[in-house]
């Protein structure tokens, strides 16, 4: 048995959610996950909402609340949406858990007892007109590695490097335009060179795989050839504080909201498993780098302006806790922890042609999208059309035209006139007579989208994977359409009563295979499908809601969850002849084509 972590990049809690990141980390993560259950091994899908560092601070600003409150509010609202989208989380938690800071500090402690934290001097942004600290990415200028202008203090988003504010040539401040003044403030760097041998070892391994996305694989390369130690903590009021005498008591100082964001993959763990009774249980996942019997995998669903912070610092991070860099070390109470198999990307979702900005207005928040629309459209537009190897345009005019011509004309044709069929001749699923050649070889060739599809999914291609779905039904539909079962009803022959049950029965066990097949990219519809067709309804289990108490003894909170033990297996299973079939109604909502013209205006 495999061991699967499914690890969601956290959603920074300055605002609720639009489509481009979900399509980015939420879609895809969800649909290997279910996929990889299906195929029988032991999934655990775990995320939160980020909620230290300046963007919670500028936004409770702005909205003239606390950090805390604000992330309240915006924790709530993005748990509520991704859980509307059917993201099956094992845990969706936060980052302002007692147990998440408690992990935090754990980790610190672990890569500073093993040396590979360097404490510095350096030099800290302060606004001249405010006196107050002024956060890295609010400081803009020219990028000192590649040249490119508008760099943040934190990165250059041309070049993909992270940076240090003082190292930005002609720093201003994004806030008012100032030039910041520079004083020197002491820090905690990662000593990323003494883990660079390292990471480049494991960077070269998952080369040879040959599974990671090449674009992922060479970026990630590329930026260890610049490596240099980075500061982990930060001049901040909000946040987790470093653990230490005299740091520890310290209000303006905090560790770096990426130091501690990405140890929510492992709080979060270990969170699930507190919370299923066995406090260890997260250790399947987590402890097995060196040999033990149960195989682990680990993936990391992500956009591409994550990648640094995935491929390098946490990286970084597992193996200075564990004791593997060129300074040596032994892993505290957590032990050696294990490196990600594969850092899944995906580029950027545009808007009708353009990039996302909520200021702009050129923003669809996840929300509003579900107010008006289906959530398995919106899973089919983006496994279709996503942006999985290449930034892709979500525009109105495509989203109706895939739903109608794809979703409705295709799939939920094929539903429909099934069970339509079934229903009026014969009420429920009948008995296959003899089989022909054609029969049998709808039938095969629908089987085998269990293989190829699922190969697909397993290989991060879902564009391919639901390609290949879709071809599957459309196979099927020019089964029907050549072999005219209506026209058979219309006979009172006893030969053509009973080929119409056998060609129904193909059609029944087309769809239901196809239903598992597709139910990773719709698992709503899935259920509709399998009760139209006389199944319980509950082939795709959902996540849910919950309230629960911090396991600290910290302020209550929402987190998502589920039961997702009572998934299909990945494969055929033969439908139940006798089963009732109802009058079907349409699975999927039509579209009318006058919406594209109404959306595009309120985007204006
Ligand atoms: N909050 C970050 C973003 O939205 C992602 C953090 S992923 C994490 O870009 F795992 F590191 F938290
Ligand atoms: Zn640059």
């Amino acid at each position: 048995m495999t061991h699967v972590l499914s690890a969601v990049a956290w959603p920074y809690a300055n605002g609720p959610r639009h489509i481009g990141h979900v399509a980015g980390f939420g879609v895809p993560s969800d649909v290997f996950s279910r996929y990889m259950r299906m195929a029988g091994h032991e999934v655990l899908m775990v995320s939160g909402s980020d909620e230290h560092g300046t963007p919670i601070l500028i936004a409770a600003d702005e909205a003239g609340m606390t950090p805390q409150q604000l992330a309240d509010q915006n924790h709530r609202i993005i748990a509520e949406d991704l859980c509307a989208l059917g993201l099956s989380y094992d845990l969706y938690t936060r980052t302002t858990t007692r147990n998440h800071h408690a992990v935090v500090q754990e980790l610190f402690l672990g890569v500073y007892e093993n040396g590979y934290f360097v404490e510095q001097t350096t030099k800290g942004a302060i606004s001249p007109s405010t006196g107050r600290t002024l956060p890295d990415r609010y400081i803009e200028g020219t990028c000192p590695i590649c040249g490119a202008g508008g760099a943040r203090g934190d990165q250059c988003d041309t070049c993909g490097n992270q940076l240090d504010p003082a190292d930005l040539i002609d720093p201003v401040s994004r806030i008012n335009g100032e030039t910041p003044e520079f004083i020197e403030t002491q820090h905690f760097f990662l000593d990323l060179p003494a883990l660079a041998e390292a990471l480049t070892a494991w960077l070269d391994e998952r080369e040879a795989t040959g599974l990671w996305r090449p674009n992922v694989i060479r970026f990630s390369q590329n930026i260890l050839e610049e490596i240099r130690p980075r500061a982990m903590t930060r001049d901040i009021d909000w946040g987790i504080a470093v653990p230490l005498d005299g740091w520890r008591e310290n209000p303006t100082k905090k560790l770096y909201v990426w130091f501690d964001a990405v140890i929510g993959y492992l709080s979060a763990s270990i969170e699930w498993a507190r919370r299923s009774g066995d406090p260890e249980a997260w250790r399947r996942w987590w402890n097995t780098a060196d040999g033990a019997q149960n195989q682990a995998l680990s993936y990391y669903f992500m956009g591409k302006d994550n990648i640094t912070f995935h491929s390098q610092i946490w990286p970084a991070e597992l193996l200075a806790y564990s004791g593997r860099g060129s300074k040596g070390g032994e892993p505290r109470e957590y032990g050696v922890l294990n490196l990600p198999t594969e850092v899944v990307s995906s580029e950027f979702l545009t808007m009708e042609g353009k990039k996302f900005s909520s200021s702009k207005k050129v923003v669809i928040y996840v929300r509003d999208l579900l107010s008006r629309y289906q959530p398995d459209a919106f899973r089919y537009f983006v496994a279709a059309a996503g942006p999985e190897n290449q930034d892709s345009d979500f525009t109105w005019s495509e989203f109706v035209r895939r739903t109608n011509d794809e979703l409705v004309a295709g799939w939920g044709n094929l539903v429909n006139r099934t069970a339509t069929l079934i229903h009026k001749n014969f009420g429920e699923i009948p008995a296959a007579g003899e089989l022909t050649d054609v029969d049998r070889a709808v039938l095969d060739a629908v089987e085998a989208t269990f293989g190829t599809v699922g190969d697909l999914i397993g290989r991060h291609r879902q564009k391919q994977a639901i390609g290949e779905a879709m071809r599957g039904v459309a196979e099927v539909n020019r089964y029907v359409s050549d072999l005219e079962p209506w026209k058979l009803a219309k006979s009172d022959g006893d030969a053509e009563r009973e080929r119409l049950a056998t060609v129904l029965h193909v059609m029944a066990q087309c769809v239901a295979d196809l239903n598992v097949v597709l139910s990773p990219f719709l698992p709503f519809s899935a259920n509709l499908v399998d009760a139209a067709l006389g199944g319980s309804g509950q082939v795709a289990p959902m996540p849910r809601i919950e309230e629960v108490e911090d396991l600290d003894g910290g302020a209550p909170y929402p987190i998502i969850t589920g039961d997702y033990s009572e998934m299909p297996a990945w494969a055929r299973r033969p439908v139940q002849v006798g089963a009732t079939v109802d009058k079907p109604t349409p699975i999927f909502v039509k579209l009318d084509t006058a919406l594209v013209e109404e959306e595009l205006a309120r985007l204006a």
